[in-house]
């Protein structure tokens, strides 16, 4: 049995009660999904300020309503400590998601970002503290190893931030850090490595690749590259983000007060993910023919990216069960029915 299969049944056995903040957006509906039908009783915490109504809705067919009755929404805003004090009430774990997202969007309105990805996480962390809760997990980013030149990227090795994002979740390891030896708080940060599946928001300026793309390809509309294809990433999808929050989650203390890499440690350059992508929606019987429009490189955006995941299969336990085709072919009927 995994780890992660044994942990799963110790849960069932013995169902916990979980904070997801962000519930309403891409990775947190996923946690949510996940968590409810393991039968635990979750709150959930977020202002749709990038989550959306009809995530929760999805969840809820697809848990059916025995076991949505064990989950509530506070609505509110991490940046107000009395809604995260509020949240984080009587609760054993908490997976902190809420943030903004998205390096462009930091570059425009470094001041919102920084708003909501720091002082929000140091309320939501502050609450948590108080609460005492068994275990604080929260979203870190691969942003971190900014400007370093190493691969595989390694936890311990990292470089200068290259945007005002990457600068909010640095920070928000360093206040992590100090919770730990200042209060004794100890948490664990998931550095993740461009998730994607679905529910992942394929709209709006500031979509990730993989979402954006495939709504592009089904629409029959021009696909546009930053650079010349050949920057790569390790794409991760989010049955193994799931995994490594549950696994982060339910550790021993001798593994907290860390950060792990959560990624699958494949690179795959944006000239294989677009001819994988037209492969898979040929085999649902969309082709697209349109040739790739190339444009000039995105500010802020690492060239390549690729992690070493020793750490957390070692520590947590963590195997990623999911290869980029296979969660490709896995989000694919999502995308094709919500497009
Ligand atoms: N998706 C990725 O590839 C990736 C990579 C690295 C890190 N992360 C981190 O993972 C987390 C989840 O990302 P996601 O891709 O699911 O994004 P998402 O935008 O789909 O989800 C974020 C959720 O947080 C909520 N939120 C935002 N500001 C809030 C606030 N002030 N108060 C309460 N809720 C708020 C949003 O409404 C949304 O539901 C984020 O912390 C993100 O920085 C994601």
């Amino acid at each position: 049995m995994t780890q992660f299969e044994n942990i799963q049944q110790q849960l069932r056995a013995q169902p916990k009660k979980w904070l997801i903040t962000g519930c309403a957006g891409f990775i947190g509906s996923n946690l949510l999904e996940t968590l409810l039908q393991l039968e635990q009783t979750v709150v959930g915490l977020d202002n749709f300020a990038t989550g959306h109504q009809r995530n929760l809705d999805e969840v809820r067919e697809l848990v059916g309503p025995e076991r949505w009755a064990r989950f509530t929404l506070v609505t509110g805003d991490i940046r107000d400590l009395a809604a995260c004090q509020r949240a984080v009430e009587g609760v054993d774990y908490v997976l902190h998601q809420a943030a903004l997202g998205s390096v462009p969007r930091s570059l425009k309105d470094p001041l919102t970002s920084n708003d909501v990805n720091v002082s929000g996480f140091l309320n939501m962390l502050t609450a948590a503290r108080d609460a005492a809760v068994t275990s604080f997990v929260y979203a870190a980013s691969s942003s971190t190893y900014g400007d370093h030149p190493g691969l595989p990227k390694v936890e311990d090795r990292i470089g200068k931030p290259l945007s005002p994002y990457a600068v909010t979740k640095y920070v928000n390891e360093l206040y992590a850090e100090v919770f730990a030896r200042s209060y004794g708080f100890k948490t664990i940060g998931l550095r993740y490595f461009n998730v994607f599946g679905k529910r992942q928001d394929p709209n709006g300026a500031y979509a990730a690749v993989i979402p954006k793309w495939i709504a592009a390809m089904i629409a029959g509309d021009d696909v546009f590259i930053n650079g010349d294809g050949e920057t790569s990433r390790d794409f991760c999808y989010v049955e193994n983000a799931v995994q490594a929050n549950l696994l982060a989650a339910t550790t021993g203390d001798e593994n907290k007060n860390e950060v792990y890499n959560v990624a699958v440690s494949d690179a795959t350059s944006l000239n294989v993910l677009a001819a994988n992508l037209k492969r898979i929606l040929g085999t649902h019987g969309v082709e697209y023919g349109k040739e790739l429009v190339y444009r000039g490189f995105r500010d802020g955006d690492v060239r390549h990216s690729q992690a070493d995941i020793g750490k957390s299969s070692k520590r947590l336990g963590y195997a990623p069960a999911y290869r980029i085709g296979q969660g490709l072919e896995a989000a694919m009927p999502w995308y094709l029915a919500n497009h």
